[in-house]
């Protein structure tokens, strides 16, 4: 098993390149099913997910074609089949976006549950009501895979209320509802920027999608759509990320390519602390050394509310900083299993239900801990450059799955990282 051995480093200090996004990749490319043509998608990331998403479209009966400069060519026009088995499915949850596209195109999915990170029971109960309501039948018998066909004249439009802004199944939803006959709305929709992207793609393709972005989207169903092509968002997550570890390490990161709006919440919490983040004409400057450092609390809730996906990096620094401050988790139950990683690394962190409260300004050490999760990965590497000693990071596959070049990019910055197969 591969680990990652990160040891105390200097402030990192130097300008990093931040690559298209992880989860706006999976459902743009889970939406090239939708059409017979080819679509071709720039910017896209070298990571386990892409990797995993290629083998279903492939196993579907689609041909791919990834070029060395992150170019993406898709064609579906031979699939041939409607169902994804076990062994693919489990890889990821976003495996589970195929199943609006395959409704929508071929009337009928048959699809193994989805895997994933393990944070929380992650039920997908929302996108299976979003394809009861565009008239589809769903079996529910089993508990191991769920089978859905559409009616006899396919999908019909109709107006389906989100209990909760779920990125998933505003983005499944969305896509079976664009082939489907008549008006759709989707409301207490998603508003992330990945929703957006998707949008924006499938409109190229000849889809009509209007207020993707904002809480009620409205899809007036067509007929067919046609290849496009298109270029991904940059990642904002993995912004995110840069911009921790500019503030954890007191250093200086110009991080390039970046969409300054998506990170507008991650940078207000960073300056309450006292971090300078500026954006310049080149990149987002953030430098953590420049002023004395101040806690503060940080509640996660859907976009525009601060990234579910950058609490636990978050957290990782606020360990670092004088002061007590609370963490709260809204949008997954179970998302504090890095709490007991990095209080194994000398931090003081307790939890009560979806609450962490930190007492920060402990010096860190070096301990052998767990990447949980894909963030918490991160997380661990972000605490590992300020403790004292070596970190040891096992199961650092789930990092993997989401950054992309991650070792590269930060002993670019001059962080003291290996990956060693043990
Ligand atoms: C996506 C992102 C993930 C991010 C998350 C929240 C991708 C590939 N992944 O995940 O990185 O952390 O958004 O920003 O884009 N829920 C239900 N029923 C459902 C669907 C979701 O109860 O049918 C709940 C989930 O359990 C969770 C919450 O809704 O508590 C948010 O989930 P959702 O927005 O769907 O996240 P994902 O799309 O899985």
């Amino acid at each position: 098993m591969a680990k990652f051995l990160v040891q105390k480093s200097e402030p990192l200090y130097g300008e990093v390149h931040v690559s298209g996004a992880k989860n706006s990749v999976l459902p743009l490319m889970a939406a090239a099913i939708l059409n017979d043509e080819k679509c071709r998608i720039y910017e896209v990331p070298r990571l386990l997910d892409v990797t995993v998403m290629e083998e279903i479209l492939m196993s579907l009966g689609g041909k791919i074609d990834f070029q060395e400069d992150g170019t993406l060519d898709i064609d579906m026009s031979g699939m041939n089949s409607t169902e994804v088995g076990f062994d693919l499915a489990s890889k990821m949850r976003a495996s589970f976006l195929v199943m609006g596209p395959l409704l929508a195109k071929k009337g009928h999915v048959k699809l193994f549950m989805p895997g994933g990170c393990t944070i929380g029971a992650r039920p997908v109960d929302l996108h299976l009501k979003g394809f009861e309501a565009l008239g589809a039948e769903i079996d529910r018998k089993s508990d191991s895979f769920v089978e859905a066909k559409a009616g006899p004249h396919g999908l019909i439009g109709a107006s389906i209320y989100l209990d909760f802004p779920s990125v998933g199944a505003t983005e499944n939803i969305m896509m079976a509802a664009v082939l489907a006959d008549g008006v759709t709305y989707i409301e207490n929709a998603a508003e992330e920027p990945e929703i957006v992207d998707l949008a924006n793609f499938l409109n190229k393709m000849g889809a009509s999608i209007k207020g993707a972005g904002t809480d009620t989207i409205k899809i007036e169903g067509v007929k067919e759509l046609k290849g496009t092509a298109h270029t991904v968002i940059p990642d904002r997550i993995e912004t995110g990320t840069f911009m921790l570890a500019a503030a954890i390490t007191r250093g200086e990161i110009l991080i390039k390519n970046i969409v300054p709006d998506h990170v507008r919440a991650i940078a207000a919490k960073l300056r309450e602390c006292g971090v300078v983040v500026e954006l310049t004409d080149e990149g987002l400057y953030v430098n953590g050394g420049m002023n004395p450092l101040v806690a503060t609390d940080i509640k996660t809730l859907p976009y525009p509310g601060f990234p579910t996906d950058i609490q636990s990096p978050f957290m990782s620094f606020l360990t670092t900083v004088e002061g007590s401050s609370t963490v709260i988790e809204t949008v997954f139950e179970n998302r504090f299993m890095h709490v007991a990683e990095l209080n194994r690394m000398g931090a003081n962190i307790r939890t009560k239900g979806n609450r962490a409260m930190i007492q920060g300004g402990k010096n860190l050490e070096g301990a052998r801990v767990l990447a949980t999760d894909l963030r918490a990965g991160a997380a661990m590497v972000l605490a590992g450059l300020v403790a004292s000693g070596t970190t040891e990071i096992s199961e650092i596959y789930h990092v993997e799955r989401g950054y992309e070049d991650f070792v590269e990019k930060f002993r670019s910055l001059g962080a003291n990282i290996l990956r060693i197969e043990d």
